[in-house]
């Protein structure tokens, strides 16, 4: 009853004293906030909803009066709301007894046929993963990206039994999606704009449907990947000719669309999160990113919390940012954060140089091409005069049709995207571009279905290509006489696969280390994300440029975005396989069985070097499906062990309720010690060297693996201890007598202090196994010596 009066007395005082605000999109200093409510606050019975309740905070006239103010209130993974403050509104909430925290919107973006059987899953294996799981067909991906474009191929309903039971979710109708839009195979749909129209205005219904429909194709792509029937044939303008299939092709589908045209909301993505798991589902796939903020002040860190605590696999993308490090987002434990690898399908084209060089790249150009065995003039446009730069990356409108018409023109990568570049040669009268990587890009090539013929190539290549124009010019000028024109035509060859060697770390895949955490290593794992092929809508080109008018079924894209959802899809296959399995569990069996060797046998490669990758790159290795089935082993997390592990990464008590809606008593933080003893699949640790090179450095782990194969088995400690690190493991053997079974050990790691130059860090790596002589349980160990400035 007191706080039933103390609440009502904060409500009539701030409904005096906060003034009201517009809500205008174009009030400068006004900004989208979200709102946490203390967990265990309790709704005054005069407001007939938390809504009513949350606006009488906001509103100077009637409570009810207030709730057009607010964005999104949330209930599910989070307590509490979002709205449009001034920053004196912000001020007088933030002191109000029951509001537990102010977050700040930021604004994210968004970051196969072949696939399915680079990982090992056929239909046709008897004992495989998709027959043991009945395909994942009780299970639902919930997919938080740009919508879904319902009526393709890979979203059919043929021969799946009924709706799940405990499904709660809805089709909601919008702009050309009627509610008769879900079937059998999406069972969900629903749309999220309250946050991107706080800040943009109500969005233009001519450029974007207000709807769960994708006017993008980004959540159309992603969600097939995950979940995609299986469609035959499928292929996108001629290329990758098969059969396409999702990784779960009977998991259900519901699709939260939470980006638009100007990106993703936060308080848009929280309000997603939140439904999503109201709703039922087991498995969230977010392929969205922004800049990475502690846990606490990050919306999808804080979602994907309440999503694991009710037990949903939250598998994120890593970004796109690679090859540098730290660039890895979407980093909090409970997520499972992807990076991507190539499959052995490549899309080879020659660039054939006037001087008979050829130069390999790659091309899914599928139009009316060049005309076999005729060589085009070839120019570099910025060594031309005009605005150099710019018509070196082929800007808009940076080139000049005089120079450029009946041309092969050669593009720098950067600023713009690869698609628009084809598309400024294009209207300039160019008839085909090779589009050259920059020195940062590397060697990592990215097919793309351009408007014209087009080539990627690499970044020596692209010297190469240079060098030939310059020393064309060069012998034009010298004899005076005779006028040589640089020459080149391109030759596509279609769709090769078994490619050696495979997968390859993607030159754009995030890299560690963990900029929040460095003692938990990520990426966690990779997955496949380079030129894949999975659904796209009918009102988006396969460029994805407004100009381009093909239509096509499929299309073939790259990204982290494309590795993310292939573990959702798994996550959802574990799952159907072992429903006890926590997220933690799950996670545990994709990254003790990914592997790390490609298919020549030795360590995967870095496309963007062509040297051999490292823990950084990949995490523990790149999927197994089949043998993340039977891992042996889990080392498993609750609720608790993350609260542990926050209060040993130093955060306030009052931080760490806006991420676990717990008041955590950190004086009990077990085991007791350092956050790496979180119990993560993988170790990691950082030393500060401060001994002038000369000292040793010292610390341990422990880990507790719960038994989930046979009842009785034996499990011994093998080990590759990182250069210079000496590693004991105590004990040296695990004997298990049932399953569930738990049992704890002790890694200790000891290293001599490398010879460094001031603020220069070195990471060293190893890996530990359990082995029963059936499962090996494999986790990447990583030790980085870092010398002070
Ligand atoms: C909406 O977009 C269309 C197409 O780009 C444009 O012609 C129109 O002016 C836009 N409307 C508004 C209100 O911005
Ligand atoms: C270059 O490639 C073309 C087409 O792939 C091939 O016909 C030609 O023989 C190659 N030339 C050289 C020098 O390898
Ligand atoms: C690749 O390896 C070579 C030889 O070890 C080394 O010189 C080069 O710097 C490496 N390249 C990158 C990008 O790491
Ligand atoms: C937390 O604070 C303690 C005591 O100051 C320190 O020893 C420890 O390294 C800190 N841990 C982290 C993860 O920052």
């Amino acid at each position: 009853m007191a706080l039933f009066f103390l609440f009502f007395f904060f409500v009539v005082s701030t409904t005096i004293c906060l003034p009201s605000v517009s809500p205008s999109p174009l009030y400068p200093t006004v900004k989208t906030f979200i709102v946490q409510v203390h967990h265990d606050a309790i709704k005054p019975s005069v407001f007939p909803t938390n809504a009513h309740w949350y606006a009488s905070s906001l509103s100077s006239s009637a409570a009810a009066a207030g709730t057009d103010r607010i964005l999104h209130t949330y209930s599910t993974v989070f307590h509490g709301f979002s709205a449009r403050l001034s920053p004196s509104e912000a001020d007088s909430l933030r002191v109000l007894p029951h509001v537990a925290a102010l977050i700040p919107e930021q604004v994210r973006h968004i970051h196969t046929t072949r696939s399915p059987e680079f990982l090992g899953l056929r239909s046709s294996d008897r004992a495989g993963l998709l027959k043991e799981s009945d395909f994942g067909s009780d299970l639902v991906v919930g997919v938080i990206d740009t919508g879904i474009w319902p009526e393709r191929q890979s979203f059919n309903d043929r021969e799946l039994g009924p709706v799940p039971s405990k499904w709660k979710g809805e089709c909601v109708a919008g702009d050309n999606f009627p509610s008769t839009s879900c079937n059998r195979k999406l069972i969900g749909a629903r749309f999220f704009c309250a946050g991107y129209e706080a800040t943009n205005g109500r969005m233009n219904q001519s450029t974007e449907f207000r709807s769960p429909r994708d006017s993008d194709g980004h959540g159309t792509h992603t969600a097939s990947i995950a979940a995609g029937r299986y469609v035959f044939p499928a292929s996108t303008l001629g290329y990758a000719h098969g059969v396409a299939a999702g990784m779960a092709p009977k998991a259900r589908l519901a699709a939260y669309k939470v980006c638009w045209n100007s990106g993703c909301y936060d308080s848009d993505i929280l309000a997603a999160f939140d439904s999503a798991v109201a709703d039922g589902v087991d498995v969230i796939s977010l392929s969205v990113g922004g800049v990475v903020v502690p846990y606490y002040l990050d919306s999808i860190a804080i979602g994907a919390f309440g999503a694991m605590q009710s037990g949903v696999f939250v598998s994120a993308s890593a970004g796109n940012g690679g090859p540098g490090g730290p660039t890895v987002t979407n980093v909090a434990p409970w997520v499972t954060t992807v990076g991507a690898g190539t499959i052995d399908r490549d899309f080879p084209a020659d660039v054939m140089l006037g001087n008979g060089k050829n130069i390999s790249g790659v091309s899914i150009y599928g139009g009316p091409g060049l005309i076999p065995g005729r060589m085009y003039p070839l120019v570099y446009a910025g060594s031309q005069g005009g605005d150099g730069y710019s018509a070196t990356l082929c800007l808009d409108a940076s080139l000049d049709p005089t120079l450029v018409k009946g041309k092969i023109v050669l593009c720098d990568r950067g600023i713009n995207s690869r698609v628009a570049k084809g598309e400024v040669v294009k209207k300039a009268g160019g008839v085909g571009m090779i589009l050259a990587n920059g020195v940062f890009d590397g060697e990592g090539l990215v097919a793309d279905c351009h408007v014209l013929p087009a080539a990627s190539i690499g970044a020596i290549a692209g010297n190469e290509i240079r060098r030939y124009i310059e020393a064309t010019a060069a012998a034009t000028r010298k004899s005076k006489s005779s006028l040589r024109t640089p020459t080149a035509t391109i030759v596509f060859k279609g769709t090769h696969v078994g490619i050696r060697p495979a997968p390859v770390v993607a030159s754009f895949s995030a890299r560690g280390p963990n900029p929040v955490s460095p003692e938990i290593l990520k990426p966690d794992l990779i997955a496949p994300g380079v030129n894949i092929l999975a659904a796209w809508p009918d009102n988006v080109g396969p460029s994805g440029i407004p100009s381009d008018r093909r239509k096509t079924e499929f299309n073939i894209l790259s990204g982290t975005s494309m590795a993310c959802p292939h573990v959702s899809g798994l996550a959802a296959l574990l799952k159907a396989a072992h429903p006890e399995w926590s997220p933690a569990a799950i996670r545990s069996a994709l990254m003790t069985t990914a592997y790390s060797i490609d298919n020549r046998g030795e360590t995967m490669l870095d496309e963007s070097s062509g040297n051999t990758s490292t823990v950084m790159d990949y995490g523990a290795g790149h999927v197994h499906p089949q043998l993340a089935m039977d891992p042996g082993l889990v080392y498993d997390l609750t609720t608790y062990d993350y609260v542990d592990f926050l209060c040993n990464s130093n955060y306030t008590a009052s931080n760490i309720r806006v991420v676990a809606r717990k008041n955590a008593d950190c004086r009990g933080a077990r085991p007791a010690g350092h956050s790496g003893n979180l119990n993560y699949p993988s170790l990691a640790v950082t030393f500060q060297q401060y001994g002038g090179g000369m000292g040793k450095l010292s610390a341990h782990f422990i880990r507790t693996v719960t038994n989930v194969g046979e009842a009785e088995a034996v499990y011994r400690v093998s080990m590759r201890p990182p250069p210079g690190v000496e590693v004991a493991v105590e004990p040296e053997s695990l004997a298990f007598r049932r399953v569930g079974q738990r049992l704890s050990f002790l890694v200790r790691v000891q290293s001599h202090e490398a010879k460094l130059s001031p603020g220069s860090s070195a990471v060293r790596s190893g890996w530990v196994t359990w082995s029963d002589g059936k499962h090996a349980v494999t986790s990447p160990l990583v030790v980085t010596l870092q010398q002070p400035l």
